[in-house]
């Protein structure tokens, strides 16, 4: 499984360039299984063109195709894509109905390609808030595509992380309702995160930032809890195949410890635990 990692990334890259030598940096067997990115900076990239906002949402198509293509041929797990927060319907309803319209455009021509390659759709957020137009689309993209074993994209819309831990503790409440044990419900980590959206996949070991903003903006609160920040200037109109692998290489630099200590600074014996502090060894 590890071997054919990459491969099939190498087939589309050109021996010897910038992205070939980075690729080759990247060691398939520490990938990351999960990536998530805000994909942010639409607005932006259209106002420094002097063009309307939305003109920068449907420049924002290209990198998702770029980046769901690159994750499938690198071998990748799953990758979860920020593509409409609860908060965003704060915004003037034409630009929230062009996203509507870019979805169902986005869902239509890539269907075949993500058929073609095995990927599978899936939806998280509370899609049941979307037109009814947008809901069947996805559906369909979903259900057409659900036998395939390949990467996992999941689209995130209509998603807030503390509507999806609300939405995890009343399920859990409801449950227990049926099951007539409300009275002794307690909560664990465990009980949590299999209710969650994204119950059974692993947590994004990586997440991706565009635009130069340093925040979450209310993204996989519970789930990123030791996932590695990437923060790009980029906006996600330009970002490209490169921009991701060098995430990726950047990733695989950091020294995650989880709280604990990499194995070398862990060397601390009694005697000298007990030299520091003044006090003798137990
Ligand atoms: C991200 O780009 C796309 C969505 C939130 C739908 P923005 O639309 O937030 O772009 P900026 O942040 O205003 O530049
Ligand atoms: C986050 O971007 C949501 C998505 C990328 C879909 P926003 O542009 O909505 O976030 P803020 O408002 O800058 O925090
Ligand atoms: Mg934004």
């Amino acid at each position: 499984m590890v071997l054919t990692r990459m491969r099939d990334l190498f087939a589309v890259l050109t021996p010897a360039d910038e992205e070939w030598e980075l690729a080759l940096t990247i060691d398939p067997a520490r990938l990351p299984a999960h990536i998530a990115i805000i994909m942010d900076g639409n607005g932006r990239w259209a106002r420094m063109r002097s063009l309307p906002r939305v003109a920068g949402h449907k420049a924002g198509i290209e990198p998702v195709r770029a980046v769901v293509e690159t994750c499938a041929r690198m071998g990748l797990g799953y990758l979860t894509l920020y593509a409409f927060s609860v908060e965003n319907w704060k915004r003037p309803r034409t630009e929230v109905e062009t996203l509507w319209r870019l979805l169902r455009y986005y869902l239509k021509i890539e269907l075949p390609r993500l058929l073609r390659n095995n990927i599978r759709l899936n939806v998280i957020g509370r899609i049941e808030a979307l037109p009814a137009s947008a809901q069947d689309d996805l559906e369909q993209a979903i259900q057409a595509t659900s036998h395939n074993s390949g990467l996992q994209v999941n689209l995130a819309i209509n998603y807030g992380g503390r509507a999806e831990l609300v939405d995890a503790v009343n399920r859990l409440i409801d449950k227990a309702r049926l099951e007539g044990t409300t009275e002794d419900l307690r909560l664990d980590e465990e009980m949590l995160a299999s209710q969650l959206y994204t119950a059974g996949q692993p947590d994004p070991d990586l997440l991706i930032r565009t635009s130069g903003e340093m925040r979450i903006s209310n993204f996989l609160l519970w789930q990123i809890a030791y996932a590695e920040l990437y923060v790009t200037e980029t906006f996600w109109p330009d970002f490209k195949r490169i921009d991701l692998l060098r995430a990726v290489a950047e990733y695989q630099k950091r020294d995650r410890r989880f709280g604990g200590l990499t194995p070398a600074a862990s060397t601390n014996s009694e005697e000298l635990v007990a030299e520091v502090l003044g006090v003798p060894a137990p």
